[in-house]
């Protein structure tokens, strides 16, 4: 009888491989997006955010640090700050020094070697502040640590829900209203739609950084897969589909070829891609729209001058 995956008992080595084949086996490849960060990706990430042409990261920074009395206000006094996909919390640390007589922070990512070092910095640099960092996968349901009182309330920049498809964030939404209990806030920063002009360079930029993260997902699957994909042979795309409203990003293998991959042979034409992520860029009605039946409405909408990023105030509905 063949072994049946139980994703409760799988190691996250197993999880890791079930995911890069089912991905690899569909008609139109891909990869879920979450893989790209390992400790390598996550620091590729962090070089993204400092270059000139990435103007998410500056631009929601600026809303945050105009807006910080505001959200503090909206958040209220003893927050407990639960911040989802959590990274190098360098947004975090503005909202932290706005809020009133903070409870605690709760950061969830799945770069656990990075979170961990993140969570030991803010530790030194917040010695007050009750910090728990949680490994995991913010689409599954977790629980808030029971030692830590505090007003829960929810933190998700970076437009990383941008990275979710609608039935996902839906998922996500409501597992976030249950985590985070009635009456409480959630701040989310979300890109919004612009021209393609700025949006391309800002995923396929002049000194390849964020080739190198796309390509880092190979890499990783060389590393702790022991596959042997011939980095040489793959290249990265980042492409605009308007009717989607998204950039995408691909690899695209340069020849026909094929790789092995635990036992398993995954063959490529050429100029065949893998689809690696989906960065939506969101107009506000879809997104109230689509937040509709998940719990939350919309109470703020932060932006910068040009409309490029918003900050919104969602609160939980009773
Ligand atoms: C686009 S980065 C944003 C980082 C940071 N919040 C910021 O605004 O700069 C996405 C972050 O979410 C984490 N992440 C992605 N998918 C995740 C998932 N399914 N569960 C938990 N963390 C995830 C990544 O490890 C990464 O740190």
């Amino acid at each position: 009888m063949d072994d049946v995956f139980d994703p409760q008992t799988a190691s996250q080595q197993d999880r890791f491989l079930k995911d890069v084949l089912d991905g690899l086996a569909k008609p139109k490849k891909t990869l879920p997006c979450q893989y790209f960060y390992d400790e390598a990706g996550s620091n590729l990430f962090e070089q993204i955010t400092e270059l000139p042409e990435y103007y998410p990261m500056r631009t929601e920074i600026g809303i945050l640090n105009t807006q910080a009395e505001a959200i503090a206000s909206a958040l209220g006094p003893r927050a407990l700050l639960v911040e989802y996909g959590a990274g190098a919390s360098t947004k975090t640390r503005i909202l932290l020094d706005a809020l009133q007589d903070p409870a605690g922070y709760v950061p969830i990512d799945v770069s656990e070697d990075f979170l961990l070092q993140t969570a030991d910095t803010l530790k030194t640099e917040y010695p007050d502040l009750a910090v728990h960092p949680i490994a995991a996968d913010f689409m599954v349901e977790l629980g808030l640590p029971v030692d830590i009182d505090g007003t829960p309330v929810g933190f998700f920049p970076g437009s990383t829900i941008g990275n979710l498809s609608d039935d996902e964030i839906d998922q996500f939404l409501r597992a976030a209203r249950r985590l985070l209990r009635s009456g409480s806030k959630f701040v989310i920063g979300v890109d919004l739609r612009k021209s393609p002009d700025i949006l391309v360079p800002a995923y396929d930029d002049a000194q390849g950084v964020t080739a190198a993260f796309n390509m880092n997902l190979l890499e990783r699957i060389n590393r702790e897969l022991g596959a042997n994909f011939d980095l040489e042979a793959f290249e990265h795309q980042a492409i605009w589909n308007d009717e989607a409203s998204r950039i995408e990003m691909h690899l695209r293998s340069l020849k026909p070829q094929s790789v092995k991959i635990g036992g398993t042979e995954i063959k490529f034409d050429a100029d065949e891609t893998i689809h690696t992520e989906n960065s939506r860029k969101f107009d506000l009605e879809k997104f109230v729209a689509l937040i509709g039946a998940t719990g939350w409405t919309l109470r703020k909408d932060w932006r910068d001058d040009r409309d490029f990023f918003s900050v919104l105030l969602l609160e939980a509905d009773d």
